[in-house]
């Protein structure tokens, strides 16, 4: 494991210099997300539908800025304000690498359950969407399997984007009665290969843990041509420190990975960074309202 150990410290450290893209054009809204908690606090009347984001492995705030920020936004938008949006709780939900091993951080799932449990039971008239991204996905699969029967018949939707669960061990199905919504980059040459179903034939998996984290460095350089504000430009800067800093306790969960044929799982590529940034959110934000409103 030791040499295994100096390899990627010594390929990752250049990039915390690497300069990002000039383009900066778009701002959203603030990477926290705290309507519910003011809701449960008394401080906001309910409205008539919340949603419930788990953001992304290593994303800022409780929604993130790369995909969170501008979907958070829409959904704004789209539901002409008449909507509570919230963030699972930081403190529960560390959003590391080393939980996206095992399918998503558990204790964020239960943060979620919780929240949607709490605001269901405070705003019996809302309807209730839970949406995740990357990791955010799968822990939003557990969190709607682990809220209560009665809340859960608010629930009217699961959106997912980028979403592994077809690589993890154990997912459990969406619950009956609750609409699934999966949006993945694919059909095109370079998919998402975590999600795709429709092109898998043509990709190399890699067969070394050395592979595998000069892939994941490369997709962490590639997020500084995606940037368009400042915010991301921050976040853009910390990854490949968080990087860094999680990859001791995953590299022999990826070894192990690819050992037993599941190495796909860790195959990060630039087309999973798209979320935020394709429009996908726009035509989800779009699509949750007017199930909102049927
Ligand atoms: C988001 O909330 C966290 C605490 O959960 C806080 O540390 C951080 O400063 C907040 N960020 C913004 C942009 O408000
Ligand atoms: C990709 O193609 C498949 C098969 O035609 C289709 O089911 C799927 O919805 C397409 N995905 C996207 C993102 O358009």
């Amino acid at each position: 494991m030791i040499s295994l150990l100096a390899l990627p410290l010594a390929l990752l450290l250049p990039l915390a210099t690497s300069s990002p893209h000039p383009n900066r054009r778009t701002t959203y809204g603030p990477s926290n997300a705290t309507d519910i908690d003011a809701v449960l606090a008394g401080s906001r009347s309910c409205s008539s539908s919340g949603v419930v984001i788990v953001r992304e492995t290593w994303a800022p705030g409780n929604i993130g800025v790369l995909w969170g920020a501008r979907f958070r936004d829409e959904m704004v938008d789209a539901f002409g304000g008449d909507v509570d949006v919230q963030g699972v709780h930081r403190e529960d939900y560390p959003a590391n690498l080393e939980d996206y091993h095992i399918g998503g951080s558990d204790t964020g799932a239960d943060s979620c359950a919780r929240m949607v449990e709490a605001y269901a039971g405070k705003c019996p008239d809302a309807r209730v969407f839970v949406t995740g991204y990357s990791q955010g996905s799968l822990v939003a699969y557990k969190c709607v399997n682990r809220v209560s029967a009665a809340a859960r018949a608010q629930v009217k939707a699961l959106v997912v984007f980028g979403s592994e669960e077809r690589l993890m061990d154990d997912v459990q199905p969406v619950p009956e009665g609750i609409l699934l919504k999966d949006y993945c980059v694919e059909n095109t040459t370079a998919p998402d290969v975590v999600c795709t179903q429709t092109l898998t034939s043509g990709i190399q998996l890699p067969t070394s843990v050395g592979e595998i984290v000069s892939q994941l460095e490369q997709t962490v350089a590639s997020l500084g041509e995606l940037v368009t504000n400042e915010d991301q430009l921050k976040e853009v800067a910390t990854a490949p420190a968080l990087l860094i800093r999680d990859l001791p306790a995953t590299l022999p969960w990826i070894a192990q990975d690819i050992e037993q044929g599941k190495i796909r799982r860790w195959l990060i590529l630039p087309p999973h960074l798209m979320y935020g940034f394709n429009g996908m959110t726009t035509d989800a934000a779009a699509w949750m309202a007017s199930v909102a409103g049927s």
